[in-house]
């Protein structure tokens, strides 16, 4: 879920309405069943919120004609409750004088629902977050001040949130509270604001505090008011930090969508990415921390994961050293085994997703050094880790990855060759090679794209059609195929798997018919080209239709039906180089089904919940 809030000095004239819900449109990325707005005006609370997507809300009731001196918004994300007009928030309590956005997830909601509803608190929606509300007005009724009925209320509540609340009696003050889920305090000129990411107040201001967790207080338009809760003040000032985004990066910046856009911008984001790593000492530390340790274990989800299989196979193949990778939600299974001496990497553009955190926050307690790769300075993970490495992405606001993971290869290659020449296991001249041929990593998927974006839209005059399709690769290519697959599932809804292509003889080639489309990564290299070869010829022999990505000097190129050409070079840059026209083939295929790629039915860009 994303929230904003923003708060004007009372002097100052500004369309809060209109802020709120541009807002809203920049956090529409975070979860977009419902939505909704609260506002205080002349000491009067005013809600309105509904089911639907923001742009058809505002169509319907007027969001952004909202009036007040505070105005609150949420974009939802299902959890408790199904999308419904009562259940979108904000929630307010049986007084309809304080309302609540939240994103989170509130764990004893149940037990303290049970407790209220004895009380005579009657309650409207089937969410966790309703129960907060009603706590405050619990303790507000009993004559405790705002601020104080708000911070006694969230003492009491468990679980994960980023909470905002507006009273009707105090006009000029947004309270808030955060744990475990990402928000921002943004000081502005005529205005402060309070969001779950900087993009949705980027066009107001670049001073941003971020909160951390445990951190209550509130903003006015001409204060902020931190603590930490139960231990006292904290001084804001000393938190604040000026952000280099620009505006034009979190925008769509003249393509349809943000996807297209993030796609064309992989050249640029991968120059950043190089660039930072050339002056950033932290890659160096983060090698030693693994260089001294007894195992490293690799932790991510989504396309981050990808990545990291990614990394550990490089590890293998170029430091030779044998990592464990494993999907963040997965992590219980391997805590038995973990202690000290060992070392979790934890992949997460974000820095929020809660499956990841978990696993790190375990890994941690268990003595385990942690070593963060991120694209959002300063987000969870990151700042519970020893060292922090960063992408330079710059903001991806599509909710399906894809400058931040071919970023996340650089990055990780990088740190394979470091690590690498620290342990000996390469030799200085061999290091310059690697590192020669990542550096071209901006060239290369500047062409990449180039070639593929034209037959990337035809193909997908065909691709549209079909229900079911594979992606085969083998080793270094293999993740790669899992994110072609992942890209053409989450956008296109093509029901998509990837298989080690060796294995594919064993179950998934009895699905294949005349027609069936086979996608084949092909890295460069002699001895894979070899191999997949009598895979492609298998499948060519059920019929299946072969789409190739494969470098333009393939010797394979007469075996496809569709060839998608892509720059000759090192297999270590096969994320950079055979991804893209799989980014494009889903980005089209899902534009032409009518499907918004920006924002795939069900799927949420940071899922901060378990
Ligand atoms: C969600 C997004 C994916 C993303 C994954 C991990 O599922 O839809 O695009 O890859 O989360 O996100 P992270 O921020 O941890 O990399």
């Amino acid at each position: 879920c994303g929230i904003i809030g923003v708060c004007t000095r009372v002097d100052k004239k500004l369309n809060t309405g209109d802020v709120v819900y541009k807002g809203l449109l920049r956090l529409e990325y975070r979860g977009y069943d419902s939505a909704g707005v609260a506002s205080v005006e002349q000491g009067v609370l005013r809600v309105l919120k509904g089911k639907g997507k923001i742009a058809d809300l505002e169509k319907k009731l007027g969001l952004s004609r909202v009036k007040g001196s505070v105005v609150i918004g949420h974009t939802r994300w299902a959890t408790h409750g199904a999308p419904s007009d009562v259940n979108a928030h904000p929630h307010t309590d049986c007084t309809g004088t304080i309302a609540i956005v939240h994103n989170g997830i509130i764990e004893n909601y149940r037990e303290l629902k049970e407790e209220l509803a004895k009380r005579g608190h009657v309650f409207k929606s089937e969410t966790d977050t309703e129960v907060v509300v009603h706590l405050i007005e619990e303790f507000y009724k009993s004559g405790d001040r705002p601020y104080d009925a708000f911070k006694k209320a969230v003492s009491m509540i468990r679980g994960s949130y980023a909470i905002l609340v507006v009273f009707a009696s105090a006009p000029n003050t947004i309270f808030f509270a955060k744990k475990d889920s990402p928000l921002v305090v943004g000081l502005g000129d005529v205005a402060n604001f309070v969001a779950s990411d900087i993009p949705a107040i980027l066009e107001h201001t670049r001073r941003v505090i971020t909160l951390r967790d445990g951190w209550v207080g509130f903003v006015t338009g001409d204060s902020v008011f931190i603590e930490e809760l139960g231990k006292g003040p904290v001084n804001p000032m000393e938190y604040v930090r000026v952000v280099e985004w620009s505006l034009e990066s979190a925008s769509k910046g003249g393509y349809p969508h943000f996807m297209l856009k993030e796609i064309h911008e992989q050249p640029r984001a991968l120059v950043d990415t190089l660039y930072g790593l050339s002056s950033d000492p932290t890659l160096r530390e983060a090698s030693k921390i693994m260089a001294e340790a007894r195992r490293v274990f690799i932790t991510a989800a989504g396309t981050s994961y990808h990545a990291s299989l990614h990394f550990a196979v490089a590890l293998s193949k170029i430091a030779g050293v044998l990592a464990t990778p494993f999907v963040a939600s997965e992590y219980e299974a391997y805590l038995p085994v973990v202690r000290e001496g060992d070392v979790l990497i934890a992949v997460s553009q974000s820095g929020e997703t809660m499956d990841t955190l978990k696993a790190a926050r375990a890994f941690k307690e268990r003595g385990a050094k942690l070593i963060a790769v991120s694209n959002v300075v300063d987000s969870a993970i990151p700042r519970e880790s020893d060292i922090a490495l960063y992408t330079r992405a710059g903001p991806e606001i599509g909710v399906a990855a894809t400058k931040t993971f071919t970023t996340q290869t650089l990055l990780l290659s990088f740190l394979v060759l470091d690590y690498a020449l620290l342990r000996g296991a390469i030799l200085k001249s061999e290091y310059d090679e690697y590192a020669r041929e990542l550096s071209r990593a901006s060239d290369l998927a500047a062409k990449s794209i180039a070639w593929s974006e034209g037959l990337a839209k035809k193909v997908s005059e065909m691709l549209r059609l079909k229900q079911s399709m594979y992606y085969l690769s083998r080793g270094v290519g293999l993740p790669t195929a899992m994110e072609g697959a992942l890209k053409i599932k989450e956008l296109a809804y093509i029901h998509a798997e990837s298989y080690p292509a060796g294995e594919s003889k064993h179950g998934p080639i009895a699905l294949v018919e005349e027609g069936f489309p086979v996608v084949f990564v092909v890295p460069r290299d002699v001895y894979y080209e070899k191999v997949l070869l009598g895979n492609i010829q298998e499948m060519k022999a059920r019929g299946a239709w072969i789409i190739g990505v494969a470098p333009e000097d393939t010797s394979l190129g007469e075996q496809f039906d569709l060839f998608f050409r892509v720059p000759s070079s090192h297999w270590l840059t096969t994320p950079i180089t055979h991804t893209p026209p799989m980014q494009l083939l889903a980005y089209y295929t899902s534009t032409l089904k009518g499907y918004d790629p920006d924002k795939p039915r069900n799927l949420a860009k940071t899922v901060t919940v378990e």
